[in-house]
């Protein structure tokens, strides 16, 4: 991250998987904006590779339309006929090491042709199945573009798209094959919500103020509760792969164990991709399951049924396209986990993703213990109506998306001749404050990795330790149906999520959005 602030120098880019749906949806656009922004500049070929026919021409019409989809300007329409001619298309089929050799000579010349600087780096995005990966790197090997001087390893970068495993022993052999051809630090594991404006905010949050965090800690938390929740469905399609992945595997082994790991680390002593990852990696080396119990106690998982969101009919889940009509899938999981560590030691943290459920909001609330005497009546008023209710404890809530920002539940004295309590809301938004656009998570991550940056990509310890805290939930889960609860779509989630923190009478934060 120190070198955020550096443009990238030239570099090529190989996209591996170029006709699939990542590379038009988010990877060309990104590198358009980058371009557009003058952080891609005019010598960096962008190669997309894959197994089609197909003529530069072709490639370069194929993602215009999407690319354009949301700004069709004469500005956006001049910016991309500058673009789109550092674009260019071969055809390789990844698992045929022969056409390695091929792609080596014709990026050389490409780079030739534009003026690449000799020695730029190369990054290779591996966006493709991850049964793939391991011929990708093979064929990249064969060719002789991966280099050999272990001084000049940093001449080739290697992004790979999740799902980086199905679970630990799969995780372990493809980071085996990855690293039986290169070393960790040419591998960029992307989670996509590290590249999240917001996500970013909360080190930055946490660590250049003084004021919050030293009430981060077991003296003054209560518990912790993380919701990636969506409203969406198997939308396009997806219920193929979905029913083979699941929310735990889809969301909370990755993008909600990485918000943990940023809300609960210690300060690194330098702000950089190691020190941070090495941080990261004690939140996950000390995480435990909420209770000593069965995983029924500590881990729930629900199937979303037919039902109503934001007022439009959903259907259930064993309905969608591609879903067996049996499906056990869960669509819904919550857990509730603890670190063992001096700061943390005791309190619960609460994980919860769904699809379809009442909003989308990803949000991380922290809620602080009550104060030690309760001295004054709180009151809640509706609309006139007012009523004296339970006191509501403080709460910070860095919401991630949408309406991003950050707010703190306190009480106030309410106007009048008593001392009654009205809790209020402090806010920060970010629509309020900056009128610069947030960039998309692809844009930054996609410049990290062009600028050798790794501080935003999961490290393979990370990924390993991350996929073993999940793995008796998985085991579990794989054995039966048991315990499997269905919801109502447009709702949030099971009862069996509710009965969890009611063990400790607490309950969930209903978001606001
Ligand atoms: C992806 C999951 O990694 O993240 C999807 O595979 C999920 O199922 C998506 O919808 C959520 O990302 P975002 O950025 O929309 O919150």
């Amino acid at each position: 991250m120190t070198a955020s602030n550096n443009l990238a120098g030239d570099t090529t880019i190989l996209i591996f998987g170029a006709s699939g749906d990542l590379t038009t949806r988010k990877l060309i656009p990104a590198l358009f904006q980058l371009s557009r922004q003058n952080y891609l500049n005019e010598r960096c070929p962008v190669i997309g590779v894959a197994r089609r026919e197909k003529s530069d021409e072709q490639f370069r019409n194929e993602l215009k339309s999407s690319v354009l989809k949301d700004d069709d300007t004469a500005e956006a329409l001049a910016a991309w006929e500058t673009f789109s001619q550092q674009l260019f298309y071969r055809q390789v089929d990844i698992t045929c090491e022969a056409d390695y050799v091929a792609l080596g000579q014709a990026t050389e010349e490409l780079e030739q042709r534009l003026g690449t600087e000799a020695d730029a780096p190369r990054v290779v995005y591996l966006a493709t199945t991850p049964s793939l990966f391991d011929d990708a790197v093979r064929g990249l090997n064969a060719a002789g573009m991966i280099p050999t001087d272990r001084r000049h390893s940093d001449r080739l970068r290697v992004v790979v798209e999740k799902p980086f495993g199905h679970d630990l022993d799969s995780a372990e052999l493809l980071n085996e094959q990855l690293t039986n051809q290169l070393h960790e630090d040419q591998i960029y594991r992307i989670d996509h919500y590290l590249g999240k404006e917001t996500v970013q905010n909360i080190l930055l949050f946490r660590f250049g103020n003084a004021f919050f965090e030293p009430l981060l800690n077991r003296n003054h938390v209560d518990n912790v509760q993380i919701t990636v929740a969506e409203s969406i469905g198997m939308e396009g399609s997806r219920g193929g792969y979905y029913d083979t992945s699941g929310a735990l595997r889809d969301v909370l082994q990755n993008h909600l164990l990485q918000l943990l790991c940023l809300v609960a680390m210690d300060p690194p002593a330098l702000f950089q991709a190691r020190e941070i990852r090495d941080e990261k990696m004690k939140v996950l080396q000390a995480l435990r399951p909420g209770s000593n119990g069965h995983v029924d106690t500590w881990a729930v998982r629900g199937q979303y049924t037919e039902g109503l969101v934001n007022r439009q009919p959903a259907l259930a889940y064993r309905d969608e396209e591609r879903v067996p009509a049996n499906s056990s899938r869960e669509t819904y999981v919550a857990m509730h986990a603890e670190i063992d560590n001096w700061r943390w030691a005791g309190v619960p943290f609460f994980l919860r993703t769904g699809k379809r459920m009442t909003e989308r909001v990803t949000e991380i609330a922290i809620q602080f213990k009550h104060p030690p005497l309760n001295l004054f009546s709180t009151i809640e008023c509706e609309g006139d109506l007012c009523s004296i209710v339970e006191a509501r404890p403080n709460q910070l809530v860095l919401r991630i998306q949408p309406k991003e920002s950050i707010f703190l539940r306190f009480s106030t004295k309410r106007p009048g001749m008593q001392y009654q309590v009205q809790p209020v809301a402090m806010d920060f938004d970010y629509e309020d404050h900056f009128t610069t656009h947030l960039p998309e998570a692809y844009e930054r991550l996609l410049l990290d990795v062009m600028r050798g940056d790794s501080t935003l990509f999961t490290r393979s310890d990370e990924l390993l330790a991350a996929w073993r805290f999940v793995a008796p939930v998985l085991r579990h889960w794989e054995s039966g149906p048991a315990g499997l609860e269905f919801y109502p779509a447009g709702t949030w989630g099971p009862s069996s999520a509710d009965r969890m923190l009611a063990e400790s009478r607490r309950v969930w934060r209903e978001p606001k959005v």
